[in-house]
């Protein structure tokens, strides 16, 4: 009916020579579930606001934070809804959409997150984005976090302390498989329920980047956190893709800038606001910051080490290889 209105008075617009009716603003909302001052926190702002710059009166995006519109549960299948048009989920989610994906969960693949980078932007990193479009997925770009640490409610140095103890993961079995290599368990948890439950011992632990454990408080409700440096944590950005795809085209040539701009910002500000909020985490004085010496990661990286055979037909050797070729600077 709303349609009908429009397109009358534009009719008449045109008729009597006055312009014709402005089309609303397509709303893009965006949601994720980390707080605004991570990386991927400050990316969305940054990509709302080069978009609507770049795209005046044509597109407002609205960004959700902390898993305000949509958790971990339920972003994925919102946006499959078109409830929500762009979700950042960290590549440990994907598993159920596709398999190859997985290869961003092998315990200590990539040396650091400029190999990751080197890894995504090779032409086998890149294909991956195009890996769910036939379940209506597009991705558009690969967002940095950083390496992740393990903390617990008591000092890990071997993998023999973690044993019998419970890690919140994230929805991924490559992750699974990793604490149960350790004799952990492993609970699968949605990002925004995980404080409680390190707060109410639901579980013992949990592996995170320095920036979401600050921003999420879970140094105040845990013993002490390892630097193992044992994975990473980074984003896929993806879209519905229908809807991407059936934008206008200078609407879609706007939108694909901003997002590579906010990439590039992301990107750049990801390891400063890690080291920024590990220094925090020190000085707050509350969960102890445990450097490992290089025998005790050696001993981690060991007891993990089989979790790559246990994938390695799902993801495929060649992808794997490719992977640890980038940890070599080129
Ligand atoms: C987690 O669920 O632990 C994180 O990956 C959340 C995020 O998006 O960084």
């Amino acid at each position: 009916m709303r349609r009908v209105v429009v397109a009358a008075l534009a009719l008449v617009g045109f008729a009597l020579g006055g312009p014709a009716v402005q089309a609303e603003p397509i709303k893009v909302k965006f949601a994720h579930v980390v707080a605004e001052n991570t990386p991927k926190g400050q990316g969305a702002l940054f990509f709302k606001k080069r978009a609507e710059e770049l795209l005046p009166g044509k597109v407002t995006v609205e960004v959700y934070p902390n898993s305000q519109l949509f958790g971990d549960a339920k972003e994925m299948e919102a946006l499959l809804l078109g409830d929500v048009q762009v979700i950042a989920p960290s590549l440990s989610k994907f598993d159920r959409y596709t398999k190859k994906i997985q290869i961003f969960d092998l315990p200590f693949l990539f040396d650091d997150i400029d190999a990751v980078d080197r890894f995504q932007q090779s032409p086998a990193g890149r294909a991956l984005l195009d890996t769910m479009k036939s379940k209506g997925i597009k991705g558009l770009a690969y967002w940095h976090n950083g390496l992740k640490q393990l903390s617990a409610n008591k000092e890990l140095r071997l993998p023999e302390d973690a044993k019998g103890l419970k890690f919140r993961i994230q929805a991924s079995d490559v992750l699974e498989a990793q604490f149960r290599a350790i004799g952990a368990n492993p609970q699968k948890m949605a990002f925004a329920e995980v404080y409680q439950a390190l707060q109410t011992g639901v579980v013992d632990g949990q592996e995170n980047t320095w920036s979401n454990i600050y921003s999420q408080k879970f140094h105040e409700v845990q013993k002490a956190i390892s630097i193992t440096n044992h994975g990473a944590i980074d984003y896929m950005v993806i879209a519905n893709a229908k809807f991407w795809d059936g934008l206008p085209g200078d609407v879609r040539a706007g939108l694909d800038k901003a997002m590579a701009e906010a990439t590039q910002h992301a990107n750049k500000l990801a390891n400063d606001l890690n080291e920024r909020d590990r220094k925090r985490i020190a000085e707050a004085g509350k969960a102890q910051i445990i450097p490992l010496k290089k025998e005790e990661v050696a001993a981690w990286r060991k007891a993990m080490a089989p979790v790559w055979k246990k994938f390695e037909a799902d993801i495929g050797k060649d992808l794997i290889d490719a992977a640890v070729t980038a940890n070599r600077s080129s």
